[in-house]
């Protein structure tokens, strides 16, 4: 079995401090580093695109795991490419041609991921199986850090394991990851957590390893 990957969301950081709060949670034992990007229409709430990942890039050679909840997300996929980001994920929810989406990414040289968000069914991925390296699931609604786990995802982890078959696709699992909940999903057969406030919770990189000690354990 796959290694369990953790992937903390700097969404949870604190932004007066970006660059080294990057290279302390690396240090704390990050496998990626999840970054939320939002526009204020996709979600409710804004955040920070290209410049800003750009900006923090060379604080650590982890891989830059980007989460974009943004519609459209086409026009700006070169973008975020070119900012440094190793693994583009988009929200199938947020345009019509999906395939395309994901065409594009891996023609930028970068693996692509399809978010879902809690209420959409996993077969808008049966025709871009090919086209995909990552499966990253909402356990929350997308737009904010801090809230509470949808437990109905856990079902929708075990149909999407069964759907990938033995292609080499992560399931990446994505809002209210804790020592609490990390268990379940990854018994259904996720491989990546993300998780925000559950690392970001103290200060510095005892804290933060301490963090994703307890999230790897469970
Ligand atoms: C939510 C974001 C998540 C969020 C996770 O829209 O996609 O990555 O930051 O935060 P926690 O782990 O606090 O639920
Ligand atoms: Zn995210």
């Amino acid at each position: 079995a796959r290694p369990t990957l953790i992937a903390p969301s700097i969404l949870s950081s604190d932004f007066s401090r970006l660059g080294d709060e990057v290279e302390t949670v690396a240090r704390a034992g990050a496998d990626w580093i999840h970054l939320d990007v939002m526009d204020g229409h996709f979600v409710p709430n804004i955040t920070f695109g290209p410049p800003i990942i750009k900006a923090i890039r060379d604080r650590t050679d982890k891989v830059f795991d980007c989460h974009l909840m943004i519609a459209p997300a086409d026009p700006y996929l070169a973008a975020f490419a070119d900012a440094g980001c190793d693994i583009i994920t988009v929200h199938a929810e947020a345009g019509p041609h999906l395939h395309r989406s994901l065409q594009t990414i891996r023609n930028l040289g970068k693996k692509a991921g399809v978010s879902l968000n809690p209420s959409t069914p996993e077969n808008v991925l049966e025709y871009v199986l090919d086209e995909l390296d990552l499966v990253l699931l909402m356990t929350v609604n997308p737009g904010f850090g801090g809230q509470a786990f949808i437990p109905s995802v856990v079902e929708k982890v075990r149909r999407i394991k069964a759907l990938i078959g033995d292609r080499p696709i992560d399931i990446e699992i994505d809002g209210g990851v804790s020592p609490e909940t990390a268990g379940a999903v990854v018994a259904a057969g996720a491989n990546v957590l993300v998780a925000g406030s559950a690392v970001f919770k103290g200060d510095g990189e005892e804290a933060y390893a301490r963090n994703i000690a307890a999230i790897r354990q469970a």
